[in-house]
């Protein structure tokens, strides 16, 4: 397994860039079994489900609407509890919606996300989440599709980030301690 130093911190390799392709791929396909005849409108959560979602969606053989939103809650290592948003478009009323999100932490940030999309009523909304760490959840956030639970461990690449830097990377690493 290789190390690798991101700012002033050792990370290393946690789940690889092939067991990343075959967790997205599978979530892609199952994902599509059920939503393929409901024309629903994917959300990609910005910033740190930019790579998730770019794999996600190459890897669903229809053609989709994709909608960006931007919502964060963390600095550095930590979630700060304070979620900053972004407005979310009006045509997701009456809609299917698939929320593509990176990971789910404390669960702050989708709890705020679910309950301001629930306000524009759309038809569904759907939690598609790549990781979960359901040891940091601090309220509770119904998922429906998970890629992958991970202990409480701060994990950077495949989009996630250590203060800014790090989400070229195509595996996924974890803190060394
Ligand atoms: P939550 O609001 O605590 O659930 O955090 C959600 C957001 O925090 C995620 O969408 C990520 O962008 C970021 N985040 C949570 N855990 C990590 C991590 O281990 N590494 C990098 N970013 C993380």
């Amino acid at each position: 397994m290789s190390d690798i130093t991101v700012k002033d911190k050792v990370f290393t390799e946690f789940i690889s860039k092939k067991e990343m392709n075959l967790i997205v791929t599978s979530l892609a396909k199952k994902v599509e079994t059920v939503f393929k005849d409901k024309n629903p409108i994917f959300i990609v959560m910005l910033n740190g489900a930019f790579v998730f979602a770019s794999d996600f969606l190459r890897s669903l053989e229809r053609p989709y609407e994709t909608l960006f939103v931007r919502y964060s809650s963390y600095s550095g290592m930590q979630t700060t509890g304070n979620v900053v948003t972004s407005e979310i478009p009006e045509v997701v009323k009456g809609r299917h919606i698939v929320i593509l999100e990176d990971i789910v932490d404390s669960g702050l940030t989708m709890d705020v996300f679910k309950k301001n999309l629930t306000k524009m009523r759309p038809e569904s909304i759907t939690l598609v989440a790549l990781l979960s760490k359901p040891s940091a959840r601090k309220v509770n956030v119904s998922i429906d599709f998970i890629g992958k639970e991970i202990g409480d461990k701060f994990v950077v690449g495949y989009g996630l980030d250590y203060d800014g830097v790090g989400r070229n990377l195509p595996a996924i690493y974890v803190l060394k301690e």
